[in-house]
């Protein structure tokens, strides 16, 4: 592993990337094959918002949508400046919500973003954070998506870029039995493929989605 890696303040990396990239998350989410899942009338959380893709799209759906990011300059990008939601700079590890304060959680790959150990760090505090009756939607890559494989793989299919950013490939098993562990019952699994074409080549795109709700 890397000298300068520290296994607490490595999310900060995240810090420079919006400050150099701006917005830089596209890709529509569409919501509607969830919402039967989704109860969206009383407080939602998004964690990890970034750029705002996946929180523009709540908005429109969620009465008091509440989006936390632990980089700060992922808030001057351009969807969240002006944005009509709740913001706050904000660990996923270590939330500054009550318990049982939200009847929807959102997490699109930000677990991607964890080495091991903040994985079950941040689902504990999705359980802690989430009502009775709660439902919390989980997406992360797989290791056949088209990102895996790039830069030092410093723990197995999770790789520290030369930017400082880490990423992380699950495999549908290992997400399973972490979310399990962190006293969350899955709901749904769903494996989403898609291929791209990028200057004339094929690639994978390759996500696992899932539902969770406290057992
Ligand atoms: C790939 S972006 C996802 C953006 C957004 N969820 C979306 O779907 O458009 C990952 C985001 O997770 C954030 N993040 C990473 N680790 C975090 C942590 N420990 N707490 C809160 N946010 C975190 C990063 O700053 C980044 O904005």
């Amino acid at each position: 592993m890397s000298a300068e890696f520290d296994g607490r303040f490595y999310p900060l990396a995240w810090n420079d990337s919006y400050t150099k990239k701006g917005t830089q998350w596209r890709g529509h989410f569409d919501l509607s094959g969830y919402s039967e899942f989704l109860d969206l009338t009383g407080n939602v959380l998004e964690l990890g918002s970034g750029d705002g893709n996946t929180a523009s799209e709540l908005a429109k759906h969620c009465l008091n949508l509440v989006c936390i990011d632990i980089a700060r300059s992922s808030f001057e990008t351009l969807s969240m400046k002006n944005s009509r939601f709740g913001k706050a700079v904000a660990d996923a590890r270590n939330l500054p919500f009550k318990d049982n304060s939200f009847k929807a959680i959102f997490s699109r790959h930000v677990l991607t973003h964890m080495i091991p150990g903040d994985d079950i760090a941040m689902l504990a505090e999705m359980k802690r954070v989430l009502a009775p009756k709660g439902m919390a939607l989980i997406e992360v890559f797989t290791p056949g998506d088209m990102r895996s494989g790039k830069g030092q793989e410093i723990f197995l299919h999770t790789f520290l870029r030369d930017d400082g950013l880490v990423w992380r490939f699950y495999m549908g098993q290992e997400l399973d039995d972490l979310v399990r562990k962190a006293g969350l019952e899955v709901r749904h699994f769903q494996l989403l493929e898609r291929k791209v074409r990028h200057d004339g080549q094929i690639y994978n795109r390759e996500s696992i989605l899932m539902m969770v709700s406290k057992s």
